[in-house]
């Protein structure tokens, strides 16, 4: 195996071994899931995913691996997703019980070594821990962000939050450079929902056995630190994990790869890349502006519009003359390979909403990004992006077809631009080096194996 000795005597141990995953079930967070699973099974795991009866994994993508279906339902609409959450920890947590009680005696010549349980699955991570079996958490956001998930209640004490509109931009000296705008926010949510989802997430990591985050020190090293500090478990910097990872085929949605071929035929970094994720939704007005930003830019452009994605209406309707004025330089897709697409040379820049993956699957590749952030944690990693990096440029006043076209303008063939892109270069050459053999998320790694192994 590659990396000798050590990894070999690690292979062995861990051959008997099997380890139980349970992704909260969206796209963002399923993801970096299987990324993980996908490395624990190289170590010489056995790999258990449990998942929801809705956005269900396709097991066939795995033959190697045993799927659970957990039985839980939702008892509330996906339109507020702060009573989603609750509602899914309510609902799936005595179903959890049930299946590990049963697994674990069906299965009993082979030992759970541990299960890893999203951050947001906290009601889950308590009944494992109850059952006595040692619990991980996986982050699938930034450090930055739990780290104010755990300063949520001094956020409260000081009055920055709940977030008042009249205090939008004042500075968090305590998480610099936030301001009181960049902090996690939820519309349409109750702010003590809220309160009560976020203090009980970071009570549950702080009794786990450890905790995994997909980033990388390269670029979160001080934000790691705080993360030890305030809750005093191990943590694990493994990211990013999709570049750590073999391809993973954990799409929920079909990925339309014409537009790879599309991209064949375009000018090197001459493309930017549209797609604002699995859940973010914008008004017809938003697209109208949105559509006209791209179309008066003159730059082509490869956009994701996703089904359900347009608020209100059914069907995704673009406005008269778009597409003759886009003919040839704009295409269209319902769903992108996304990690092939910013791996393609064509790639020059990345308009995104900034979800934890989707930024850190840009920096991996090098591309400087154009950033409007919806809701959740976003607007602190746009932040991150714009300000502690310096790979973006953030749209800050909503959208508006003249300050898109500008800011497309700026990132694509402004000199600007250009020592965006020279930045975003060199964390692409951090990322790689944090994932090459003795980096540090390599490092880190083969001790979360060891230490899994030693529970
Ligand atoms: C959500 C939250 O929005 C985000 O803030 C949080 O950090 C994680 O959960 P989502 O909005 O879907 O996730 O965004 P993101 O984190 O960027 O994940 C989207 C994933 O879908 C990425 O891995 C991306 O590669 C993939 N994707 C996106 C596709 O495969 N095809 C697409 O067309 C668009």
């Amino acid at each position: 195996p590659p990396g000798g000795g050590m990894e070999s005597m690690v292979r062995k141990n861990a051959s008997g071994y099997r380890i139980v995953l349970f992704p909260a079930p969206f796209q963002g967070h399923i993801n970096p899931m299987f990324h993980l699973a996908c490395l624990l099974h190289s170590r010489g795991f056995s790999i258990t995913i449990l998942h929801t009866n809705f956005n269900s994994p396709d097991p066939t993508n795995y033959p190697n691996y045993h799927f659970v279906s957990v039985p839980g339902g939702l008892t509330t609409s996906t339109d507020d997703v702060v009573a989603l959450i609750l509602s899914l920890n309510a609902n799936y947590e005595a179903p959890f019980r049930a299946q590990m009680s049963r697994m674990r005696s069906e299965r009993s010549g082979e030992p759970i070594a541990c299960v890893v349980v999203d951050a947001l699955l906290y009601s889950v991570q308590a009944v494992a821990k109850q059952l006595g079996l040692p619990t991980l958490v996986l982050r699938t956001g930034s450090a930055a962000s739990f780290y104010m998930f755990a300063a949520f209640p001094l956020l409260w004490k000081r009055g920055y939050l709940p977030i008042q509109d009249s205090r939008l931009e004042v500075q968090v000296n305590e998480l610099a450079p936030l301001r009181v705008r960049d902090l996690l926010r939820v519309e349409q949510s109750n702010p003590q929902k809220l309160r009560q989802l976020i203090e009980q997430v970071v009570e549950e990591a702080r009794t786990s056995s450890a905790i995994i985050i997909n980033t990388f020190v390269a670029i979160e090293g001080n934000e790691l630190e705080k993360v030890r500090e305030e809750l005093s478990v191990p943590v694990f910097p493994i990211g990013p994990l999709h570049k750590l990872s073999p391809k993973t085929e954990s799409s929920l949605m079909d990925q339309d790869h014409s537009c790879l071929d599309w991209l064949d035929k375009k000018h090197p970094r001459s493309v930017l890349y549209v797609s604002f994720g699995s859940l973010a939704s914008m008004d017809g007005k938003e697209l109208a502006e949105a559509a006209w930003g791209l179309a008066n830019c003159q730059q082509p452009f490869l956009w994701v519009l996703r089904p359900g994605s347009i608020r209100g209406s059914a069907q995704i309707e673009l406005p008269q003359g778009f597409e003759e004025e886009t003919r040839g330089r704009g295409k269209i897709v319902k769903w992108a390979p996304q990690q092939q697409v910013l791996a393609h040379p064509a790639v020059g820049g990345f308009w995104t909403h900034n979800g934890w993956n989707s930024t850190v699957e840009s920096m991996s590749e090098g591309i400087p990004m154009l950033c409007k952030p919806y809701f959740s944690d976003q607007m602190g990693n746009a932040r991150y992006v714009s300000e502690v990096w310096k790979v973006g440029i953030q749209l800050e006043n909503g959208l508006e077809r003249g300050e898109i076209k500008s800011a497309i303008k700026r990132l694509m063939t402004e000199k600007e631009g250009d020592e965006m892109k020279r930045r975003a270069r060199d964390l692409k050459e951090k990322a790689a080096q944090c994932v090459r053999k003795e980096g540090s998320s390599q490092v880190a790694l083969d001790r979360l194996v060891d230490y899994v192994l030693s529970l």
